[in-house]
């Protein structure tokens, strides 16, 4: 079986490097192809040297541009690369911009397309990333869903026989690190030790792009009763920058943004998160710390469950609400047992169309 595997922006590497273990304990030829979506040091290589990913063996060097642009150049490259490697599958993850196009360039010249991650839904259409998953998961000859819900949304949507519930390959990696984080066994940052602080990311166009609404979430954050650890991506920076926003107000503390394992660590060093990231989300969750998601709605519905992510697009009383505390740990495991990857891959092997 030879796999394609196409992965472009940040959280798609994370997701990369169990598939990338799973694909080396297996015969299977595995090919990774880098759309350059993201292309800054501390957004794409640190993750591959950091999770001991192998480098890319094709790197498409897209780049930023708007949606438009950004999809087309990919598709256009990805369409010469699938029809040079003829795998037997191409892996897309996730919802980017590499995600979509990599699944129009495959579906195109009939490769068959699996999508790891599939079946999220916002049910927000004014999202990018809404409309991605979407339409990756009806071109999808194999739908590799992380949850329960994700299944029930592809049943939902008629995709039920395509489906395949394999567990979230992001469990995978992040509680194998909290393991090595835990047991001393791993080379990253310890945290600051003692004084008690929250981690903050803020990367979403709805969030970044409308001066007032940054604004207003900058300043609530600056008044938390509690230190901050701002990380800070690129489009946050380059906003708060144009607009004459200062990032570095009040209770925050500005940062640059961490390989994934050093991330993993502070985040079990802190009280709680203040995110608008997906995968934040999730890791809070996994790491047992109180998450306040400054979004309207997540798709990643089961860390609501008892309290321990809390939607607050208002940004009402964020102090509070961020500094919560909690009493019990999640009462429950919705993210797999940490062996996803090793099921995905199984999934591909078995399902794989005769040629
Ligand atoms: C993308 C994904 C989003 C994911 C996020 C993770 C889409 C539609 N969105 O959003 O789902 O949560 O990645 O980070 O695919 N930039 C740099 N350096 C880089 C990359 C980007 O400075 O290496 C800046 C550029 O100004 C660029 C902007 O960030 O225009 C946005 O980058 P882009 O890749 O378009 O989307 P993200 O906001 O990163």
């Amino acid at each position: 079986m030879k796999v394609v595997s196409v992965v472009g922006a940040r959280p798609q590497f994370v997701k990369l490097a169990p598939i990338a273990s799973a694909f080396a304990r297996t015969d299977a030829e595995h090919v990774i192809v880098h759309t350059g979506q993201h292309y800054d040091p501390t957004l794409s290589d640190v993750f591959f040297s950091g999770l001991s990913i192998p480098s890319p063996d094709v790197h498409l060097a897209v780049g930023s541009g708007s949606h438009g642009h950004q999809t087309a150049a990919m598709l256009s490259a990805l369409e010469d690369t699938f029809a040079d490697v003829r795998p037997d599958w191409v892996l897309v993850y996730g919802d980017t911009n590499s995600t979509i196009a990599a699944a129009l360039a495959a579906v195109k010249i009939h490769i068959p397309l699996a999508h790891l991650e599939a079946g999220l839904r916002s049910f927000n259409r004014l999202m990018p990333e809404e409309h991605n998953r979407v339409l990756t998961d009806h071109a999808a000859d194999l739908l590799l869903a992380p949850t329960d819900t994700a299944m029930r949304h592809l049943g939902n949507e008629g995709l039920a026989a395509r489906s395949v519930l394999v567990g979230d390959v992001m469990a995978d990696i992040c509680l194998q690190l909290r393991r090595d984080i835990m047991a001393g066994n791993t080379s990253a940052k310890s945290t600051d030790v003692g004084e008690p602080y929250l981690v903050a990311t803020i990367h979403r166009a709805e969030n970044t792009d409308d001066p007032a609404r940054l604004a207003a979430i900058i300043a609530s954050i600056a008044e938390v009763d509690m230190a901050v650890h701002l990380f800070a991506h690129p489009r946050l920076r380059d906003r708060a920058a144009r607009h004459g926003i200062d990032l570095t107000s009040g209770s925050i503390s500005l940062r640059e943004p961490l390989p994934y394992r050093d991330m993993v660590a502070q985040i079990l060093g802190s009280s709680g998160v203040i995110t608008d990231s997906g995968g934040v989300q999730k890791e809070s969750f996994l790491l047992e710390r109180p998450c306040t998601t400054l979004r309207t709605e997540t798709e990643w519905t089961e860390t609501l469950e008892g309290g321990w992510n809390v939607l607050l697009p208002g940004l009402e009383n964020l102090s509070a609400v961020a500094t919560r505390t909690m009493s019990e740990p999640p009462g429950t495991s919705p993210f797999g047992d940490g062996h996803a990857a090793d099921a995905a891959v199984t999934a591909l092997a078995t399902h794989t169309p005769s040629r």
